[in-house]
């Protein structure tokens, strides 16, 4: 039996973290995929790329635009997916923009609420309403017969919710909420058998990063394995936490980020 017998929902779909998960859920054996963006066009990239890994017509990954600052629009996406697959098995709440780079003087209300209503708030209203549809559904069978649950949800976080940086203070508190967010969930929803963890990526080599890559060597030479990760090696961690293998793992915040929060 596949470890993913489920079916997989992904924010964030369109590029780098979350289409590396997407990818990895495919090839690792899920066959039934939910992917949202804003991004039309880099969700049909992803769409083509599971074809690659899975096969024509072996995966059914369908896309769905949604912006996730709008409650509206991620109730739309989790009615599609539940008419489509009628249940959602593994959440990854991963959409996300990067910092501003401003400190705290310099930044405006408006940029501090684009920031937190993306990455927190669009981080919370799509953990929610995975969390609304998990309560509903029985768990599932697991690949060794451990007991399953019904659902569990991986937020994307990320190493300066743990510690602080440079000119970052509205990123930072945005992924600061994310863990803290998760931590609460974890403990309302155990009893429910539902599992709640969040990942924290030090620096990836991403489409958001790539732009700022010079100024990001700093930041780089920060952790001790002193490189950028990839995509794949945040995606790995996510499987894991989303799979049965991570039978009690319960309100973790795994960092993935070469050794940079050691110190
Ligand atoms: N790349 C890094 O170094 C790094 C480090 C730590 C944490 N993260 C986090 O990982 C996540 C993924 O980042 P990435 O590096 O893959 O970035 P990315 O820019 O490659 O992908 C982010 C995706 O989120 C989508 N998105 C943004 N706002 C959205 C919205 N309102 N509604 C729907 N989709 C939206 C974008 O269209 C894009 O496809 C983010 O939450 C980011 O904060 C990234």
């Amino acid at each position: 039996m596949s470890l993913y017998p489920g079916v997989a929902l992904i924010t964030g779909a369109a590029s780098g973290i979350s289409q590396a998960t997407a990818v990895s859920f495919a090839r690792e054996g899920c066959t039934k995929l939910v992917l949202a963006d804003r991004d039309e066009a880099g969700l049909a990239r992803t769409q083509q790329l599971i074809v690659q890994v899975a096969g024509e017509g072996k995966a059914a990954a369908i896309a769905v635009k949604t912006d996730v600052t709008s409650a509206e629009q991620v109730e739309a996406l989790f009615l599609r997916a539940v008419a489509e697959f009628g249940r959602v098995d593994y959440a990854v709440n991963g959409a996300g923009v990067l910092s501003n780079n401003k400190r705290s003087h310099d930044t405006t209300p408006d940029e501090f609420d684009r920031i937190n209503v993306i990455n927190y708030r669009g981080c919370w209203l799509t953990s929610r309403a995975a969390i609304k549809q998990m309560l509903s559904q029985d768990p599932l069978p697991t690949h060794d017969g451990r007991p399953g649950v019904r659902g569990s949800v991986v937020n994307i976080a990320s190493q300066l919710g743990i510690v602080g940086r440079p000119a970052a203070p509205a990123y930072c508190g945005s992924k600061a909420a994310v863990i803290n967010m998760t931590k609460c969930d974890a403990i309302d929803y155990s009893r429910d058998a539902i599992r709640i963890n969040s990942v924290c990526p030090g620096v990836i080599d991403t489409p958001m990063t790539q732009p700022n890559a010079s100024v990001l060597e700093p930041a780089i030479s920060i952790a001790p394995m002193e490189r950028m990760g990839t995509a794949q090696e945040v995606a790995d961690c996510v499987l894991f936490l989303a799979s049965s293998k991570a039978s009690f793992v319960q309100g973790a915040a795994m960092v993935v980020d070469g050794g940079y929060t050691i110190n």
